[in-house]
């Protein structure tokens, strides 16, 4: 087989405790690891923005950090991968520098205004999350910096309070308009399910996943995601200029969860055909989110299949935010046997589908990805066999 089999490989605690005492002049016993997942989103794509529902699970490609605690007021952290090193005050007396320390240091400035106390560090990375993949590598940068900058304070803190300070770094500190959900999954994670979540209200629920005879999936693209920022941004804009339109004549809806496919369509033509475009998706969307929670917990994979199935069409046509690498995945996917539900997942413009496998056909699928994306791709796709893992926590040990 050509295509790469990357299996979601442990991180290994001792391991990175071991290398910061070994670059400090620190005791291991006195170091402590923290570790943040990413995740993947089961359907509900850009809604979470728009007040809807999404339904992510956090997965167990994840980030860690080996911290020693400082008596400076400054975290400074190095990456295991390549020795890279870089630091920030506390609080943060800079702006944005364009690199992956952005996170820490918008977490940090985040923390700072929210009255919670932060403190130094010297931090070791490691991560399995591939970077730019769509699998929110920056949210479990910035999770497990949050535990890491709070210490003993972090398991106090209210776990969905937390995915919304991390939130409000990316927005305001990094500068992407991003909503809620990864950071909330980063945050709330389970171990065997995934997460039914209310963009509007806070409010979730686990649905449990057929994990004993079913496997994720993640197969990536690794394709370049150029303009993923401002699009993303874009589509935002859009979407506030449909609730604007709406909101003209119908003052209740104050967002699009507030409209139904009916309202939408009486009044489609005071919305320009791009507005209009996003917002048919957004409204539909949030009840195929509803519709997959039932669909699993009743055990239904077909219409798992279906809906998933009608969330890609429905992000390639009315969001445009596929991209040919994605649709060829999915295509792919969608003529293995064996292979129940396949769509893009998280932002799109390049990055990874999601798909729900029986546990027998995984070798068929990685057989027919290394087949026939490979040769038309140019470039091998990443194949990660993911499990539903826990929120952000410390590490165990061993
Ligand atoms: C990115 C954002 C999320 C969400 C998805 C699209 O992952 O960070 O908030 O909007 O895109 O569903």
């Amino acid at each position: 087989m050509t295509g790469q089999l990357i299996p979601a490989t442990a991180l290994d605690a001792d391991a990175l405790r071991a290398a910061l005492a070994a670059a400090e002049p620190v005791l291991e016993s006195g170091i402590e690891v923290v570790r943040a997942p990413g995740r993947v989103n089961l359907i509900g794509e850009h809604t979470d923005y728009n007040q809807g529902f999404v339904l992510p699970a956090a997965i167990n490609l994840e980030t860690w950090i080996a911290v020693a605690r400082t008596d400076r007021q400054r975290a400074d952290v190095t990456l295991a991968a390549d020795g890279q090193r870089a630091a920030v005050d506390l609080p943060p007396n800079e702006r944005r520098r364009g690199s992956w320390i952005d996170y820490v240091a918008g977490v940090a400035w985040s923390l700072n205004e929210a009255g919670l106390p932060v403190s130094g560090f010297r931090g070791l990375l490691a991560s399995t999350l591939p970077i730019s993949a769509g699998l929110s590598s920056s949210a479990a940068l910035e999770l497990a910096s949050a535990w890491a900058l709070l210490g003993d304070t972090a398991p106090t803190v209210d776990r969905t309070q937390l995915a919304r300070l991390a939130q409000r770094a990316e927005n305001e500190y990094v500068g992407v308009r991003c909503g809620l959900m990864d950071q909330f999954a980063s945050a709330q994670g389970r171990p065997d399910a995934a997460l039914l979540l209310d963009c509007r209200s806070g409010e979730f629920r686990t649905v449990r996943l057929p994990l004993d005879e079913f496997v994720l999936v993640v197969l990536d693209t690794r394709s370049a995601r150029r303009l993923a920022a401002s699009d993303y941004n874009r589509r935002r804009t859009e979407c506030e200029a449909a609730v604007a339109a709406l909101a003209a004549v119908e003052p209740s809806v104050r967002s699009l969860r507030d409209v139904s496919r009916p309202l939408l369509e009486r009044h489609a033509d005071r919305l320009e055909p791009v507005a209009l475009r996003r917002a048919r998706h957004v409204v539909d969307e949030n009840q195929r989110v509803l519709e997959t929670a039932a669909a699993l917990e009743a055990g239904d994979l077909a219409a798992v299949g279906r809906l998933f199935a009608a969330s890609h069409r429905s992000l390639r046509d009315l969001y445009e935010v596929s991209s040919p690498e994605l649709d060829a995945l999915v295509e792919i996917a969608a003529a293995t046997p064996g292979v129940v539900a396949s769509r893009m997942t998280g932002a799109g413009f390049g990055g990874c589908t999601v798909n729900l496998v029986r546990r027998d056909a995984v070798p068929a699928l990685a057989l027919a990805v290394s087949d026939r994306y490979s040769a038309w791709a140019g470039r091998d796709a990443g194949f990660h066999v993911v499990e539903p893992a826990a929120g952000v926590s410390r590490a165990p040990s061993g």
